[in-house]
């Protein structure tokens, strides 16, 4: 049987612009890019499974299983290709969205992400997670480092920026941190893939990434051909919400 549908929120009409959400929040995290672009844009936010309003994920889930997803839900909708926002998760997603249906991509925004697969470190980290909160039955016990990992120290103490990531984190099911766990885990090197991308493309990173640092975006821009980078000043991982101005403002202007 196919998984269920991914629930997707839909605001505004025109151009259609696909955000995909960061791990572990939802589709909520894009509430600034919506504020401000959907007057102009049709803003499309999937929740990935387990995350949000969408359903739990399906047993052995991969980044190719949420990329097909995605657009059944494109197709749902009758929508062909469109810009497509990643950021850190979502950026590959958007990988993975490529590889198998590159004509539904008409231009890029690749966040505060990494083309390349995870060290065996980062894999064991990510697979012990995924048992532990299975165990625990509950995601409390990664809200504090995970807000910790994703935000710079100066969003940190802004609670007006971190509060609501920790809500966000305290909304996912143990069941979603576990599956995307899994699937990050398991996800290919999408390193070769870069030269290939024909589309207009900007890369976006905060200054104060710790997760995807500036180098892993800027070897990503270099490797894309014509693609442009931008650095959010003062911005950790989450750039879109912790330097929500900012970000926004390079958003436009890539979009025009
Ligand atoms: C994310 O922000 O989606 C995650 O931190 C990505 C990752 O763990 O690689």
């Amino acid at each position: 049987m196919p998984p269920p549908a991914l629930h997707v929120h839909d605001t505004g009409d025109g151009e259609p612009l696909l955000f995909l959400h960061a791990f572990p929040l939802d589709a909520s995290m894009w509430d600034h890019q919506v504020a401000a672009l959907s007057g102009r844009f049709r803003c499309l936010r999937p929740d990935v499974y387990g995350f949000g309003a969408s359903p739990p994920p399906p047993a052995g889930m991969s980044a190719d299983d949420l990329a097909a997803a995605v657009v059944e839900a494109l197709d749902a909708r009758g929508i062909g290709a469109v810009t497509l926002v990643g950021l850190s998760m979502g950026g590959y997603v958007a990988f993975a969205l490529l590889r198998r249906f590159a004509d539904r991509v008409s231009r890029l925004v690749l966040c505060d992400t990494r083309a390349g697969a995870d060290s065996e470190q980062a894999r064991a980290d990510r697979l012990r997670m995924a048992e532990q909160v299975r165990a625990e039955g509950s995601v409390e016990s990664i809200v504090e480092p995970m807000t910790a990992r994703l935000l710079a120290p100066e969003s940190a103490i802004e609670f007006h920026i971190s509060d609501p990531v920790r809500g966000r984190i305290r909304r996912a099911t143990p069941a979603g941190v576990a599956a995307a766990q899994e699937a990050m885990a398991q996800r290919p090197d999408s390193t070769a893939l870069l030269a290939s991308i024909r589309v207009p493309t900007l890369v976006l990173v905060g200054s104060q990434d710790t997760v995807t640092p500036p180098a892993e975006a800027e070897a990503m821009a270099a490797a894309i051909p014509g693609a442009e980078l931008h650095v959010i000043e003062g911005a950790g991982h989450l750039s879109n919400l912790e330097r929500s101005d900012a970000f926004n403002a390079a958003l436009r202007a890539f979009l025009g």
